[in-house]
């Protein structure tokens, strides 16, 4: 049992004293700029100085609530005898962003952590939610090591067309498809562009943002309840204003996020993640954010994990409801609660208490939106990690969102060379193709896109569409979003573009996919494979400079995370002089 009656800093023990408290010129400097803002030392002396990272932009679209949630966040700050400043830091704009958010993860993740380094800040709020904003702020926290809450941006309103619900993504990909097959004109097609995203707040499907902030509820990072609360409820402008009240007390009692991020904390992370049918994005960054803790993450702990925990939030994509009938059925703790046999409940969290003491009490209040466990959605997690000759470091399926009868199945590969290839073929009337057929797409991971785009729920063609068909093996070295489904394996490592088996396969070659038995094969000889190989060449480099060029040397693959190589967890970079 955590001990969580922690010793109080005193006033001097403050790391923001080293910049205001000394009587030199350089701390009059530090004073003398802070009441050039209209503050008095009264605001600041013997107070905590509390960083809220604010990831608002005019193009995150999901966090256009955070300018007034900041407001509200500092609120709590003052109230609790804190000194509360705001700081813009780079937002990852999962609708606008090309060729990727996840490109730019790592970057936010470096701006985030030198933010709060430079800065004389005793502990910080994080402000994300959207996609990728969640692990990158996290991650650059963890690397930072101060006091942190997260606060998660919350779900937006469910989407409407016309008296039909609508799930953001993941309706979008149906009905596209509902489109290609003809069966919905342009006028239905512009009323669902009306209603499928109607309030601020991040994707309200069991995407990456809500698998995301799930799981850092889950870790210890955020309020217990929190991460569910629909971003327009008024109760997220008091979970807001109590984040800021809790940030002051933590950052007395120094809690960081060392002491919170465990290995079991972790594992309980990853049993959330199955259990809520959870977006295969979350297992590269949970690897990315378990790293950055200095803790190793193989893939084979998701496949672990996953054996031995049922689905049983029925959210969208895999389910059929969306977060705000979770937050309605009791929220993320009522889920907890549900599974608590299979969590560490003695993990130590941001309130000061335990997992278990967080969750004490908490009720379902819809058995049809957090099933029973003896009425999964799936009686083993959301996603499989598979190993085979295609995929020797691996890669992963979400079983939940795909056909069943395709999770055993061997066809011939229609091959893709790009995403360009793609596009410019696969509604083309004369392409060789059959419902039996596996596509394939190469150059979609990390460094061969750049940036590992969500590319992974490979469109089905549209003579096939007309025929019916509106599921097919697809496999790629790319992601999917959170929202999609389908029958996608996804996340190929090592990917094409470092000459992974995946770059070797050729139309028509025969593959084999069984979920069950976690194989994927390639029905091609070793001899024929290593004579590919041999004839294999590497793309020219994409980049002959800037951040382009740094990511491509320096991140990692799927299975290891996608950080960069200098941003794994080390010896700890030294505090700041104040000269
Ligand atoms: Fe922001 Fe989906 S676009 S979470």
């Amino acid at each position: 049992m955590p001990n969580t009656i922690r010793p109080r800093k005193q006033p001097h023990e403050l790391r923001s004293h080293r910049w205001f408290g000394p009587d030199d010129l350089r701390s009059f400097g530090h004073r003398s700029r802070a009441k050039q803002m209209g503050f008095s030392r009264e605001d600041w002396e013997g107070k905590p100085v509390i960083g809220i990272l604010n990831t608002w932009s005019d193009l995150a679209t999901c966090h256009t609530h955070f300018r007034q949630r900041a407001e509200e966040i500092k609120r709590g700050v003052w109230q609790a005898g804190g000194f509360p400043v705001e700081i813009p830091v780079m937002t990852l704009s999962e609708s606008f962003m090309k060729p990727s958010s996840m490109f730019y993860r790592n970057l936010a993740a470096m701006e985030s952590e030198e933010t709060i380094r430079c800065h004389p800040l005793d502990a910080v709020v994080l402000m994300g939610g959207c996609d990728k904003t969640t692990p990158a702020l996290i991650m650059g926290a963890t690397s930072a090591d101060i006091p942190a809450i997260f606060l998660p941006a919350g779900p937006m309103l469910k989407g409407n067309w016309n008296g039909t619900t609508l799930g953001s993504g993941t309706d979008a990909w149906k009905y596209w498809a509902e489109r290609g097959a003809g069966n919905i004109n342009e006028c239905q097609w512009r009323e669902i562009e009306d209603g499928i995203a109607r309030s601020p707040g991040h994707c309200m499907t069991m995407g990456t943002a809500s698998t995301m902030t799930a799981i850092a509820e889950t870790l210890g990072l955020c309020l217990t309840g929190s991460s569910s609360i629909p971003a327009v409820h008024s109760a997220h402008s008091r979970m807001a204003t109590q984040t800021g009240r809790r940030i002051v007390e933590m950052a007395w009692e120094d809690l960081k996020p060392s002491d919170i991020l465990t290995a079991d904390a972790f594992e309980n992370a990853i049993t959330v993640d199955m259990a809520i049918g959870g977006s295969t994005n979350a297992i590269i960054h949970l690897i990315a954010m378990a790293g950055r803790a200095g803790l190793p993450l193989p893939l084979d702990t998701f496949d672990k994990i996953s054996h031995r925990t049922p689905v049983i939030a029925n959210l969208r994509p895999s389910g059929e409801y969306l977060m705000e009938d979770l937050h309605d059925a009791g929220g993320l703790p009522a889920l907890l609660h549900r599974i608590r046999p299979l969590l560490h409940v003695n993990c130590l969290t941001i309130t000061g208490k335990t997992l278990g003491e967080n969750i004490e009490g908490a009720q379902v209040y819809n058995d049809k939106v957090i099933l029973p466990l003896d009425q999964p959605l799936s009686k083993a997690g959301a996603t499989f990690v598979l190993r085979g000759n295609l995929a020797p470091d691996g890669c992963v399926i979400k079983p939940t969102a795909a056909e069943p009868r395709l999770l055993k199945h061997t066809g011939p590969a229609l091959v893709f060379h790009d995403y360009a290839d793609l596009k410019k073929r696969i509604d083309d009337e004369s392409l060789n193709v059959t419902a039996d057929s596996v596509i394939v797409l190469q150059s979609g991971g990390p460094i061969g896109a750049p940036g590992m785009p969500e590319w992974g729920m490979l469109p089905i063609p549209k003579k096939l569409l007309k025929q019916g068909v509106r599921d097919m093996v697809r496999i790629s070295d790319a992601r999917m979003s959170g929202t999609s489904y389908g029958t996608c394996v996804l996340h190929v490592s090592p990917e094409s573009a470092l000459g992974g088996p995946i770059a070797l396969v050729r139309d028509g070659d025969l593959i084999e996919l069984d979920v069950q038995a976690r194989r994927i094969h390639l029905h091609v000889s070793d001899e024929e494979l290593a004579k590919r190989r041999a004839e294999w060449k590497p793309a020219p480099p994409r980049f002959e400079r800037g951040y382009g060029q740094l990511f491509c040397q320096q991140t990692t693959q799927a299975h290891e995370g996608c950080d960069f190589v200098f941003l794994h967890h080390g010896k700890p970079t030294p505090e700041p002089d104040i000269y």
